[in-house]
């Protein structure tokens, strides 16, 4: 494992030897000014994933935070809106009372997936407020899709050169959420978008793998044989060392880059654990 280092005077310490660092030093909760920015964007460009906390983080706050990277998203899926941000998406197990209510809020967060994919211009971070975490499961794990793509093999790389792949909400939603399907207004508002299967980092110019389970069909072949291609090829992205896992701790937040890592939720009891999170996802850029 590697040691921390600092940048721009910020102690960061590595978490795995390939990604995810934490920033003990941090707290967000008293603002971030422009060169602690700067520094914040160094680490997550060479770590890909940031943890910080724990801290008491006021939701406005966390909006604050995120709109130093760019433009917050207002997600479709408007049901999960909270705390009278529309950008700040919650996902609570909570009834009325505090109870769990014995459902998970969504299950297409446990199959790996990149946010936002679904869009033209897809998320460039997202950035989740761990409120209450259960004591067991609901944790997030990241994989690491530079490696993924470093890591196939020659003849992989020129069958999917140039290769594009049809991304569609509706689709992983209905196969993961067949009891709570998407609105027509929803629907019409995230029409199938087609991204490159390996896109180039627009800040490190590395190339990494870009698929996960937004990825419905690949665009000029059959439609089985891209469902084969794009299972086939989530699989092979996933390696148990180039992957984090995190347990959170209350208070904590983490901050991913969703053009270079993938992420999942492990699964928890709904009906004896209690899981309340609230993320926001900022805008990026249209994939090349
Ligand atoms: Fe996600």
């Amino acid at each position: 494992m590697e040691t921390a280092e600092t940048i721009a005077d910020l102690r960061v310490r590595p978490l795995t030897p390939t990604l995810g660092a934490e920033l003990p030093d941090l707290d967000l909760s008293a603002g971030v000014d422009e060169r602690t920015f700067a520094a914040v964007y160094r680490a997550l460009l060479r770590y890909q994933v940031l943890l910080f906390g724990p801290f008491d983080l006021p939701p406005g706050r966390q909006l604050e935070f995120a709109r130093r990277f760019g433009e917050v998203q207002i997600h479709v899926m408007n049901q999960y809106h909270a705390d009278a941000y529309p950008e700040l998406y919650r996902l609570s197990n909570l009834d009325a009372q505090g109870n769990p209510n014995g459902r998970h809020p969504d299950k297409g967060t446990l199959a790996w997936h990149t946010d936002g994919s679904w869009q033209r211009r897809t998320a460039q971070v997202t950035i989740i407020y761990g409120e209450i975490v259960p004591e067991h499961g609901g944790e997030t794990h990241f994989c690491d899709m530079y490696g993924a793509y470093e890591r196939l093999s020659p003849a992989w790389k020129q069958r999917i050169a140039g290769m594009r792949a049809v991304h569609n909400l509706d689709f992983s939603r209905t196969r993961r959420h067949g009891e709570q399907p998407m609105t027509d207004e929803q629907r019409a508002a995230a029409p199938p978008v087609d991204q490159p299967i390996v896109r180039t980092h627009p800040d490190t110019g590395r190339k990494c793998l870009y698929l996960g389970d937004h990825a419905e069909y690949v665009v000029g072949i059959a439609y089985d044989e891209g469902r084969a291609l794009i299972d086939e090829l989530n699989a092979l992205a996933v390696h148990p060392d180039l992957t984090y896992e995190h347990h959170w701790v209350p208070g904590q937040l983490i901050v991913w880059d969703n053009r270079c890592v993938m992420h999942r939720a492990t699964d928890y009891d709904p009906a004896t654990e209690r899981r309340v999170v609230r993320r926001c996802t900022v805008l990026g850029e249209v994939p090349h």
